[in-house]
């Protein structure tokens, strides 16, 4: 069945890159203090599981997730081309590894961008990046200057497909219009306890230009299965969907974001194994639309119109 009529420019993009079903991101994993063995084995445990992509940001950790990644690919020769790998710059902290930085900003300019790329390549010892998104707009954004700046960096070979993460509809627009490069995603904040996405045309947008979201902190950094009223709200619905689809509830809660029909791909942000496995049942079921809106009802907390 034929789920979107995709444009041309936008089928270009998918051919560039075809994302996977779930990614692995790595904001949590200098707090998560594995050794770099630990990530190693971390990271063929989501091969062997199907999740081959992995999101990283320069700035997570202070500027270290980066390089730690990398060290933990390097004892694995052979591995990284069993992987995609996507990472975000654009944020410009204040931190001891960037004492330039005085004062946090986001910095969208030509010059910061090159350097964030080359760092990013040299810290995960790769000669290519899979996926470089704009962490965040930049109001200060000269938007062909920034576009200018990510063809080049594809052009160069050292990227393979560019997108933006936290970008409204019209920053959207305003980038594109001044890119050669199709933008390839757009990554968000959607879970059930963030749905703001399905009201401020983020989503529409990208069915509309065929552009994939990928929905960071899908599980609402864990407030979804928490102690908490939204939990208490989404529990009962979660619990009896698992049950009649033999998942865990924390599958079903995935598997309500990958029902749209943009194909949402979450970002998993934890670092253990048995709930990354738990997180690949959302791959095997597909909600029906009476229990996506269910959902949705208990997340609101109220009824539909
Ligand atoms: N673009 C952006 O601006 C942006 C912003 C934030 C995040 N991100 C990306 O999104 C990724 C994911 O964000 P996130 O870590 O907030 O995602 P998440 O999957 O919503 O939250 C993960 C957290 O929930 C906890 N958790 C509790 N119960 C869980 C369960 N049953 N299953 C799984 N996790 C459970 C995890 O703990 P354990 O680790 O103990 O399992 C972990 O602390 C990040 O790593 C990053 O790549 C991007």
């Amino acid at each position: 069945m034929k789920l979107l009529d995709v444009p041309d420019h936008a089928r270009h993009a998918n051919m560039r890159l075809v994302l996977p079903l779930l990614v692995w991101g790595a904001w949590r994993l200098t707090r998560a203090q594995l050794s770099v063995q630990a990530l190693n084995c971390l990271i063929h445990q989501c091969v062997e599981l199907g999740i081959t992509a992995f999101d990283h940001a320069d700035i997570y950790g202070g500027y270290t997730a980066e390089a730690q990644f990398g060290q933990a690919l390097a004892l694995s020769p052979g591995l990284r081309a069993q992987l995609q790998l996507f990472t975000k710059c654009g944020v410009a902290a204040v931190s001891a590894a960037r004492p330039a930085h005085q004062v946090k900003t986001f910095n969208s300019s030509a010059d910061h961008l090159a350097a964030c790329m080359d760092h990013s390549l040299t810290a995960l010892g790769t000669e290519q990046l899979d996926l470089l998104m704009l962490h965040r707009p930049d109001y200060l954004m000269d938007a062909a200057e920034t576009a200018q700046a990510l063809d080049r960096a594809v052009a160069s070979g050292k990227v393979r497909a560019v997108g933006v993460s936290n970008f409204s509809p019209s920053q959207v627009l305003l980038l594109r219009q001044h890119l050669q490069t199709p933008l390839a995603v757009n990554q968000i904040e959607f879970s059930l306890g963030a749905m703001q996405a399905l009201d401020n045309g983020v989503l529409d947008q990208c069915q509309q230009l065929g552009m994939r979201p990928m929905a960071w902190s899908p599980l609402a950094g864990g407030a979804v299965l928490g102690d908490n009223d939204l939990a208490r709200r989404l529990n009962p619905v979660l619990t009896h969907i698992a049950q009649v689809q033999a998942c865990p509830p924390a599958a079903v809660a995935l598997a309500w974001l990958m029902r749209c029909p943009t194909r949402v791909v979450p970002v998993l942000g934890s670092v253990r194994i048995e709930r990354l496995r738990d997180a690949w049942r959302a791959t095997q079921i597909t909600l029906s639309r009476e229990d996506w809106y269910t959902l949705w009802a208990a997340a609101a907390g109220r009824q539909l119109p």
